[in-house]
């Protein structure tokens, strides 16, 4: 409870700080907000990923995973978990999925790693925002967690995409010669899932990909590893390279590695968007800048006298 009043605190922080588009003047930044925060279109996979997390939801499995504990920790004990329970807590909400797929077609990375698969939502998001020739690499601790992404992705690209191609395209009978040419292999291709904790297999990820071009940090939310982890990322980072940290706020010691991302020399523009802080490397951004935004309508007299 005291948790949740610290949190409505931060966000009534944020809040009374955010600016919307109509007080940005960087017109990089303005760009990021019209793709990324106003853009309102739906993309297929928006729905077609949808229909699996309520799938997720629904579901009476439980599986036996490893158990991460508060922080993160492995501690080699493993318990049942349901699966509606993974769902419910551990995946990135729709609207924060949407983002970072337009984030990822406003960016366009042919190199990204998720650090955090959970069941796979976001990272299809991340591979159908994604550039065709991008790989995706995902990162897992628990191994049949991994296990049951797997599966979803082999369920949204074997199945849902071919009824969804079924269904906008209801003058084709014969679907044989079609289904050949599918993009479904190729995009289930581009993901590859590593299983281990972060500290064995980013590093085999940064050295697989060789120049990381996105990154979304989505697991282990505590301040040192996930120091750690940006400082592992920054040696493979150039000037065009976006880094994602989900749930900035979650604690203090989330927002105090937050503001030392912040003040770190090689960041040259971050951008707060409470359930996660972007930062970019631009060198175009010869002052170092900090925003904090949010969508025009959740703060709608904000093109008036207020920020
Ligand atoms: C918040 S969930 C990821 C949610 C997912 N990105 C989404 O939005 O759909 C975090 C995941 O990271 C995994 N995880 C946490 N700490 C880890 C660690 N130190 N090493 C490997 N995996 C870890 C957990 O098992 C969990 O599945």
């Amino acid at each position: 409870m005291l948790d949740r009043l610290k949190i409505a605190a931060r966000f009534l922080k944020f809040y009374w700080r955010a600016k919307t588009k109509y007080r940005v003047h960087s017109p990089f930044v303005f760009q990021f907000v019209e793709a990324v925060l106003e853009d309102d279109r739906t993309f297929y996979v928006f729905r077609e990923a949808e229909i699996l997390r309520g799938e997720l939801l629904n579901s009476n499995d439980s599986i036996e995973v490893e158990d991460f504990g508060a922080g993160s920790h492995v501690s080699g004990l493993k318990k049942v978990r349901k699966v509606r329970e993974i769902a419910a807590s551990a995946l990135s909400p729709a609207f924060q999925c949407a983002w970072l797929f337009r984030l990822v077609q406003f960016s366009k990375p042919l190199s990204i790693i998720e650090l955090g698969t959970s069941l796979g939502v976001s990272t299809l998001y991340l591979t159908e925002g994604s550039p065709r020739q991008a790989q995706v690499l995902t990162l897992e601790g628990s191994k049949t967690i991994a296990d049951l992404a797997r599966r979803n992705f082999d369920w949204y690209y074997d199945t849902f995409l071919k009824i969804g191609l079924k269904r906008n395209n209801p003058d084709i009978l014969d679907f044989s010669s079609y289904e050949k040419n599918i993009k479904t292999d190729f995009e289930k291709n581009k993901i590859q899932i590593l299983v281990g904790t972060f500290d064995q297999t980013l590093q085999k990820a940064l050295n697989q990909v060789k120049k990381l071009d996105f990154a979304f940090i989505d697991g282990n939310h505590r301040r040192e590893p996930t120091l750690a982890y940006f400082n592992q990322c920054l040696a493979y980072a150039h000037e065009g390279t976006v880094l994602v940290f989900d749930d900035i706020h979650w604690s203090e010691d989330m927002e105090s590695a937050w503001a030392t991302i912040q003040s770190h020399p090689s960041v040259r523009l971050t951008i707060d968007l409470f359930w996660c802080g972007i930062v970019f490397f631009r060198h175009e951004n010869k002052e170092k800048e900090h925003f904090s935004l949010i969508k025009a309508e959740w703060k709608p007299f904000s093109w008036g006298f207020w920020a």
